[in-house]
């Protein structure tokens, strides 16, 4: 039998050990240590590593959240309360199919971003669409006053619509305003600013976002609100970063982009309650983000005459074809150790297309720099893209543009095979409606035969470059 205490005493007991033992946690992935280093074992950043504050006196919570202790269901009872989790859209296609087909009730979700990169505008938008659509909705502000939010509210065009409007840090205050007002969706904006009285520490800190993620998080499970909570990137070790809470919630959703450029996709990178991986593609306008429903003719640049080091990748993103534009600049490199340089794709992984493609192909890289862009923003890790990546690379060493009106899909093993891709129908159908007229993938894999559309297929890399280019 296990030593009964009274609760008081049990938050000493507590006290007393967080007192005696100090602990570490990194703020960028919330990995635990009892030591400090400089450098984090679990994802490799540097001075990220800060002291954990343990609980404070203030001991258990003040008020008790209703959990039923020690509840259990048999699993087949579980059979008849099977239906799919009850869902409200908010009508921004975008948004709806990221979140797997619209929000679902009493589901926490986290939207993390760099700072600036337009959460803020996101959530108030997709709080005045939800709170239109019936939702009773609530918007917490810990950075701005209600006045600037207003103002946002203004300039988006929005101030009439019926969200509620709070600006609080302090947690304790937010829940019971939340036990008042009963709605059905609240925004806290952001984790970071959240301060809850049961930990010592200060805003922002690791144990901080935690607990508060934690009490918000429990909170919209046992009220049944469904809670979005705003994660800002951090890149300093002081201020705990999203991923410290990934694991808490139901859903990870994460806004990217390059702020020159006016693009935003919203990633999916968790999802209890559908498909990882999706995106949504939003444009940062003068009046607040408006949805790209057709996210290919957006990242595909001008099409006029084929120029070489650039080609067209047809790839998946979620459940969605998406063309994108490829583009790799080669030169001869005046340093000891040429650069390669990549913006939206894996660095490692270009290394290996590079190695494969001089002991494989025979054409070597050796002092020259490589550059390599997706275009428009876009960050793609899909394996398909190694052959987009490797004929742009061939194409800008080259100086051979691939025929016009072509795309170009397959994974390259080390072997130098290539090894078809997933959904070609798919990523050929969207070729095909906007106006390729011919395609190079690999063969093997189904067949598959779109009009208007003639598909080459090409069984390794060597054969490829002999010939697409002089090179082999
Ligand atoms: P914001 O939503 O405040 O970013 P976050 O919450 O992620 O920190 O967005 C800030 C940027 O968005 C800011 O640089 C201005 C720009 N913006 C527009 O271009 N148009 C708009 O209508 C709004 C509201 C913001
Ligand atoms: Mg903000």
């Amino acid at each position: 039998m296990g030593l009964q205490l009274p609760l008081e005493q049990n938050g000493n007991i507590c006290q007393s050990l967080a007192m005696a033992k100090t602990s570490f946690s990194c703020s960028a992935c919330g990995a635990s240590f009892s030591k400090w280093s400089g450098r984090c074992e679990g994802c490799g950043e540097w001075n990220t590593i800060v002291e954990d504050k343990g609980l404070s006196s203030g001991g258990p919570a003040k008020k008790s959240l209703g959990l039923k202790r020690g509840r259990t269901i048999p699993l087949s009872d579980l059979s008849t309360q099977e239906d799919p989790p009850p869902r409200t859209l908010s009508g921004v296609g975008e948004l709806d199919r990221v979140l797997g087909g619209g929000l679902v009730d009493a589901s926490a979700i986290l939207v993390g971003g760099d700072p600036g990169i337009g959460k803020s505008t996101l959530l108030l938008q997709a709080a005045a669409r939800f709170a239109r659509n019936g939702l009773k909705t609530i918007y917490i502000s810990g950075e701005e006053a209600s006045a600037q939010v207003r103002m946002r509210a203004q300039r988006l065009g929005l101030s009439s619509s019926p969200v509620m409007l709070g600006a609080e840090t302090n947690l304790r205050d937010i829940l019971t305003t939340l036990e008042a007002e009963k709605p059905q969706l609240a925004i806290i904006d952001s984790i970071q600013t959240m301060w809850s009285d049961r930990v010592d520490s200060a805003p922002g800190s690791v144990s901080q976002v935690r607990a508060a993620a934690h009490e918000l998080t429990t909170f919209a499970k046992t009220n049944g609100i469904s809670i979005v909570m705003v994660g800002h990137v951090t890149k300093e070790g002081q201020i705990a970063g999203p991923r410290v809470v990934e694991h808490m919630v139901d859903t990870v959703l994460y806004f990217e982009g390059e702020r020159g450029h006016q693009f935003r996709i919203l990633r999916a990178v968790k999802n209890r309650f559908g498909p990882a991986d999706e995106i949504g593609v939003f444009e940062m306008t003068g009046r607040g983000l408006s949805e790209v429903t057709n996210p290919s003719a957006l990242f595909l640049s001008d099409r006029g005459d084929p120029t070489p080091g650039s080609v067209v990748f047809a790839g998946i993103e979620g459940t969605r074809p998406v063309l994108v534009e490829m583009q790799a600049l080669v030169a001869p490199s005046p340093h000891s150790q040429p650069r390669r340089a990549v913006v939206g794709w894996d660095s490692s992984r270009l290394a290996m297309i590079l190695a494969v493609l001089e002991a494989r192909c025979g054409v070597p890289f050796a002092g020259l720099d490589v550059y390599l862009n997706v275009a428009g923003g876009m960050k793609i890790s899909e394996p398909a893209a190694d052959l987009a990546v490797a004929a742009a690379l061939l194409s800008a060493r080259e100086d051979t543009a691939l025929p016009k009106d072509t795309v170009i899909f397959g994974e390259i093993s080390l072997s130098g095979a290539l090894r078809p891709a997933p959904q070609t129908e798919n990523r050929l159908k969207e070729a095909q409606k906007l106006g390729f007229t011919a395609a190079i993938a690999p063969s093997g894999g189904k067949s598959v035969t779109i009009p208007g559309l003639s598909l080459q297929k090409t069984s390794d890399l060597v054969g490829f470059v002999g010939e697409y280019f002089a090179a082999g």
